[in-house]
């Protein structure tokens, strides 16, 4: 185990990976579109065939969930049809493989932790082609594979709600942020070491399920407060309700994940999600 493929490497987790990469004693080979664009097979696959990586972590995805509801084709090829490509040649060339996934796949009108014994009910475009793009690696029966669902990622790299707060924090003395809408945050940089540590001793006849996010349970007012608080910025944070903030793509009310199953098979230790924060905003 130890040259692994990064797809994506250019996003915020893929970047985590490779800021944490001198870490771990594996050789890393980074792509993003520019170097291997997963949505075309055949480069897929010659890439496999050329690199023999022992291990692909898939960062590459469509994430812009609005703009998804119109480009449902574009989003489906990344998010569903480019990862049964990556599957397929994983299981062609004996890799293991680690695919990201996300909460948007719940339909969010729960009340406990979704577990990964939980029904998805996917309720955007987003949510429905990454539901597919889980199906794609379970339906192949691929040994030594896993689904990790994460929430609310943000990271010191790429674009994201953190740094959107910090600079409309900067900007504007008032702002309404909505807090009917609930779930827990991640640093991109925790999912990328949840990643990396699990990689080596990681073996399964068959793809594992794993939800991972920081501790804790916030709404995204909670969140916006908690980076005005911590980036020492004057902004007063205001509650509004969703219907207020309308979106092309419906948001889920209730996205808390239950990380009991890493912390017991992988005996991971996750940290809350304000000290995560503070840790991330640190950095910036
Ligand atoms: N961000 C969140 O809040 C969130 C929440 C839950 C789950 N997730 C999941 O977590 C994972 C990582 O998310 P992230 O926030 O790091 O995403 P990100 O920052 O949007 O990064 C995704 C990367 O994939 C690249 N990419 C797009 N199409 C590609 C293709 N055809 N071939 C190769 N690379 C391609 C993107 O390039 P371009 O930028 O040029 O398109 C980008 O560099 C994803 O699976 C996402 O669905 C994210």
């Amino acid at each position: 185990m130890n040259k692994i493929l990064v797809t994506g490497a250019s996003g915020q987790l893929g970047s985590e990976i490779r800021h944490l990469s001198s870490q771990y004693p594996f050789e890393f080979i980074f792509t993003d579109v520019a170097e291997l664009d997963i949505t075309d097979e055949q480069a897929v696959r010659h890439f496999f065939e050329t690199n023999k990586p022992n291990a692909v972590v898939n960062c590459a995805a469509y994430t812009a969930v609005d703009r998804a509801e119109e480009d449902i084709e574009t989003a489906d090829k990344i998010n569903h049809l480019a990862v049964k490509y990556l599957a397929q040649a994983a299981q062609e060339y004996g890799a293991k493989l680690v695919h990201v996934s996300t909460d948007y796949v719940f339909d969010g009108n729960g009340h406990r932790p979704y577990d990964e014994l939980a029904t998805p009910d996917p309720q955007s475009v987003y949510g429905d082609t990454k539901l597919k793009g889980e199906r794609a690696i379970i339906e192949l029966g691929i040994a030594d594979s896993a689904i990790v669902r994460t929430s609310w990622v943000y990271s010191t790299f790429g674009n994201n709600f953190v740094k959107t707060m910090r600079r409309l924090g900067a900007e504007r003395s008032e702002l309404n942020v909505v807090a009917d809408q609930v779930g827990t945050p991640t640093y991109a940089r925790d999912l990328a070491a949840f990643i990396l540590d699990m990689l080596p001793d990681f073996a399964s006849p068959k793809t594992e399920l794993f939800h991972f996010s920081n501790e804790g349970v916030c709404s995204w007012y909670d969140f916006a407060l908690a980076v005005m608080e911590m980036s020492g910025l004057d902004c007063k944070v205001k509650p509004i309700p969703s219907e207020k903030y309308p979106t092309p793509a419906k948001r889920p009310f209730y996205s808390v994940m239950s990380k009991e199953k890493a912390k017991a098979q992988l005996g991971v230790e996750i940290g809350h999600w304000r000290d995560a924060l503070q840790r991330c905003i640190g950095e910036m």
